[in-house]
């Protein structure tokens, strides 16, 4: 029925919500691949108080900013409600309150314009923020970095994901945020540690995680308790320390392991594309290691996205949103947000 006119509509737009952590985003597509609007309203200055996302905040602010958000992207986009060919929300994972609000503002759309209702996984957003850059070329392999994830995943086809390899305890923006504050840098620690070790460098020997033979997960926490351990040695001692060099050298430890395991991987699994996602995506040291090694000891295509299109936002939402709705993977209004959504089932 409706579904198969939507298939074959050259224009097809969709219209994304994202609310799973501490970014309200609303945006519309065309065709899985253009960006009409795509509005994001950032609270990172109200947790930045608290060192840190504050839950029961997030859900507050989301509360206030949604239908602002909203109609800012339906106005920038100079599109009508009956436009749409569907509404896409994240479903999952992130902060159960937070993904509340954005699922209920598109159920509510959805149900009163008579839209049909897609849940996305959040990761397989970051991933197709890649699409909004450059049209997929599979199979592929995606290297997705965020404040919750660390994944190496390998993808066959459009909407089939085999993580081959994760983090066994923290996520690399995890690390970044911890190491962050232990040098006394406001919360999101990332971009001000990536700046730092631009000034720095990495002269301090921290460990590289490459666990056993072949494996492609990843390790950050012992790294992270390195350098708390450095700190605190140099503190007993009275020792100075260079902020600016304990960043490069923890930078190098982080990138040299995620850069060198992603390469073995793209060989491995013969794939055409390598594509970099995630909020720590937007880190320079990371964007300028893999594209200088994969020039060298590969001849795979490699996408990273703009600094945009890599932290948190509708945009990658609705182009991700997009093949489900051309492989008609619609939800229904009992869609729910689901915290511990499982990229592999989608
Ligand atoms: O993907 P994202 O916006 O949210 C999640 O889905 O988690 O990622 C946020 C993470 C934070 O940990 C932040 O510190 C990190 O991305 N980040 C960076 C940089 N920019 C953001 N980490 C390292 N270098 C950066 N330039
Ligand atoms: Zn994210």
């Amino acid at each position: 029925m409706g579904e198969f006119k939507m298939i074959n509509n050259e224009k097809s737009l969709i219209l994304a919500i994202e609310t799973s952590c501490d970014e309200t985003s609303a945006a519309v597509i065309r065709n899985g691949n253009e960006i009409l609007s795509n509005v994001v309203s950032t609270q990172i200055d109200i947790h930045k108080r608290f060192g840190g996302v504050v839950p029961e905040v997030a859900s507050r602010l989301h509360v206030e900013q949604i239908t602002l958000v909203i109609e800012e992207a339906m106005t920038q986009a100079h599109v009508d409600y009956e436009d749409l060919a569907a509404i896409a929300v994240t479903e999952g994972p992130g902060l159960v309150g937070a993904l509340l609000i954005g699922v209920n503002a598109a159920k509510a759309i959805a149900f009163a314009h008579g839209l049909p209702l897609i849940g996305v996984h959040h990761i397989a957003g970051h991933i197709y923020a890649n699409q909004l850059v450059q049209a997929l070329q599979f199979p592929l392999l995606a290297l997705v970095v965020s404040g919750g994830h660390t994944e190496l995943v390998y993808m066959k086809d459009d909407g089939h994901f085999e993580v081959i390899g994760e983090t066994r305890d923290d996520a690399a923006g995890e690390a970044y945020d911890k190491v962050a504050r232990t040098l006394k840098l406001p919360y999101p620690g990332g971009p001000h540690i990536d700046r730092l070790a631009h000034e720095g460098t990495a002269t301090i020997p921290f460990p590289r995680a490459w666990l056993e033979e072949g494996s492609y997960d990843f390790s950050f926490s012992g790294l992270k308790s390195a350098v708390i351990n450095y700190m605190h040695n140099a503190e007993q001692r009275g020792e100075d320390i260079s902020p600016a060099d304990v960043a490069a050298s923890f930078q190098e430890s982080v990138v040299e392991v995620i850069v060198s395991k992603t390469i073995k991987a793209a060989k491995e699994y013969e794939v055409k594309q390598v594509l970099l996602a995630g909020g720590v995506a937007a880190n320079k040291g990371l964007r300028a290691s893999l594209q200088k090694e994969m020039s060298i000891f590969t001849d795979k295509e490699l996408i990273i996205p703009p600094l945009s299109l890599c932290t948190d936002n509708a945009a990658m939402i609705g182009a991700a949103a997009f093949i489900r709705l051309k492989q008609g993977k619609l939800g229904n209004l009992a869609l729910n947000g689901n915290p511990g959504l499982d990229l592999e089932d989608m």
